[in-house]
């Protein structure tokens, strides 16, 4: 079996404006962030996600990007983007950046070239109409915000093309200057040594009239493309997938053998059917997308997380089960947006610690590559009022001090949370540093434990049959090496039959187990 690093990584998803401001002025930056590589290391990580840091007005954090070869200067300069990539790789950590493809900032000089001239060059870099009435099928994704994948601009005389924010106006994919652009700026953070991409919203590159203009053939043509360039220029680059999509139609994002895509993809519809399995007591959500979940080519990876910097998208499930999250999760019509909920994963779990453990120890023991959220590490919580999605990218809580250790500037970009049950001076790296059940260290544990279990982390998996819709039950396992993962999820306990004698990897006493094994409501096992 192929196994290259990637397949085996636990990955960390880091905010540079939420997690350490070096210089006092309210934001945080790549110093800041590399005073902190030590924490991230000691969780047990082995790659970074830098969402954007380019030059953006911020309209989208960042996801609208106006210089593709360039730092926000809120975050820094060039020197210091490659200083804390040297710091990173020095502690054998890997670092891949975002890639926004699919779009850039209305303030990008591209765009800003574009509607001023019809003649220009760059006016074919987007994507135009006179009516606005084409591409009807495609669906509108900010549905919160957006009437229409289209927006006339006065200046140009013609409406332009975007399935985001309006002022992320598409790019044509089309045109292949534009596939020459991007390969550009790949190639200027590739030289500079990063690890890879995590490459945004690339179902959406194409548009094609009769389509929902989502995963065409030609996207992945172009895909492919781009894959046989890194390979070709930058062997080893890692290209992950964000296609926010059905397993069936993430597979083609892998590519083939011969022509390969992705080396791993996001697995969006497992997430929600994590929250929605915890809360009915019952596995048949999880279950039913494993299996649903077609085989992927061999040597690739699928990504698991359980938040992100957005909200809980629910766009991979029916209406019904979207409306049941919805009653379940977000009582309060405000911590809706689009399709999902802006809530951290603390509250969403009441702050209950068994809750978060069995969720955390399931996640962690399914196939696939890991990412964590930062500040889920210390159980973070949110604020729903704030607008957008920045109620889930508030500054990390380092300590009990002003502004919890992030800045020392009299106002942050956004304020630090301070309410009874998640504010900084509860909920903070020092306090959980020394105790040993605190969400930091079995965050951890958690990770540490796993990293050292190959079928945990590579192996094929099967499910055990447990005769009860309370109890996951599924063995990882490389040949006869193996963990048997036993998850109760109901708030009764519930019996088990072992039929050797095992070790659990999750308890600390690690007493041998056999028999008939009572799993405690909630309860997690790893058994060896
Ligand atoms: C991706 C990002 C999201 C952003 C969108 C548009 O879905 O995760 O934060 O708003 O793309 O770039």
């Amino acid at each position: 079996m192929t196994t290259n690093w990637y397949n085996e990584s636990v990955f960390y998803e880091l905010y540079i404006r939420a997690y350490k401001d070096s210089n006092g002025d309210g934001h945080g930056d790549f110093r800041g962030a590399m005073e902190k590589l030590d924490h991230i290391k000691s969780l047990g990580v082995d790659c970074i996600w830098v969402m954007p840091h380019y030059p953006s007005p911020l309209l989208d954090d960042g996801y609208d990007i106006s210089d593709y070869m360039g730092v926000h200067s809120d975050y820094g300069t060039l020197d210091d983007f490659k200083d804390f990539l040297d710091a990173a790789h020095a502690r054998g950590l890997k670092v891949i950046t975002d890639m926004v493809m699919n779009h850039t900032s209305d303030q990008h000089p591209w765009f800003q070239a574009a509607r001023q001239d019809k003649n220009s060059p760059y006016r074919d870099y987007y994507v135009w109409s006179d009516t606005g009435t084409e591409y009807a099928d495609a669906r509108i994704i900010f549905l919160d915000t957006e009437p229409s994948n289209w927006t006339y601009d006065k200046v140009a005389g013609q409406y332009f093309w975007h399935r985001f924010y309006r002022s992320q106006p598409d790019l044509n994919y089309d045109n292949p200057q534009v596939h020459e652009e991007m390969f550009k700026a790949m190639r200027f953070w590739l030289d500079m040594g990063i690890d890879g991409f995590r490459v945004d919203a690339i179902p959406y590159l194409y548009e094609r009239e009769g389509t929902n203009c989502e995963n065409l053939p030609e996207t992945h043509k172009f895909l492919k493309k781009m894959r046989r360039m890194v390979d070709d220029e930058y062997p080893g680059t890692l290209l992950i997938a964000e296609a926010n999509q059905w397993p069936e139609d993430l597979l083609p994002y892998f590519g083939t053998t011969e022509a390969p895509e992705f080396q791993i993809c996001f697995h969006f519809p497992i997430m929600p059917r994590l929250y929605m399995a915890l809360k009915k007591g019952d596995k048949t959500p999880i279950v039913d997308i494993l299996n649903r979940t077609p085989q992927k080519p061999e040597g690739t990876q699928w990504m698991t997380f359980l938040r992100n910097h957005d909200e809980l998208t629910l766009e991979m499930v029916t209406p019904e089960e979207r409306e049941w999250m919805w009653q379940q999760y977000a009582p309060n019509p405000r911590a809706k947006l689009n399709l999902g909920i802006r809530r951290r994963q603390i509250p969403l779990l009441d702050n209950d610690k068994r809750k978060w453990f069995l969720l955390n120890a399931l996640f962690l023991s399914l196939p696939g590559a890991p990412i964590i959220y930062y500040g889920d590490e210390i159980g973070m919580g949110d604020n729903i009022w704030f607008p957008d999605r920045h109620g889930c990218r508030t500054p990390m809580q380092w300590d009990a001090g002003k502004n919890a250790g992030f800045s020392d500037a009299k106002e942050t970009y956004l304020p630090v949370l301070c309410d009874d049950a998640y504010g900084y001076q509860q909920v903070n790296v020092v306090v959980q540093e020394d105790d040993p059940d605190s969400y930091l260290n079995l965050t951890r544990f958690l990770i540490q434990t796993r990293q050292r279990q190959s079928a945990l982390k590579t192996g094929e998996m099967e499910w055990v049959e447990t005769g009860n819709n309370s109890v996951l039950a599924f063995r990882r396992h490389i040949g006869k090496e193996g963990v048997l993962c036993l998850f109760n999820l109901s708030n009764q306990p519930q019996t088990f039959t072992l039929k050797r004698e095992r070790v659990d990897l999750l308890s600390k006493s690690q007493q041998a187990l056999s028999g008939t094994l009572t799993i405690a409501s909630r309860g997690a096992h790893w058994l060896k």
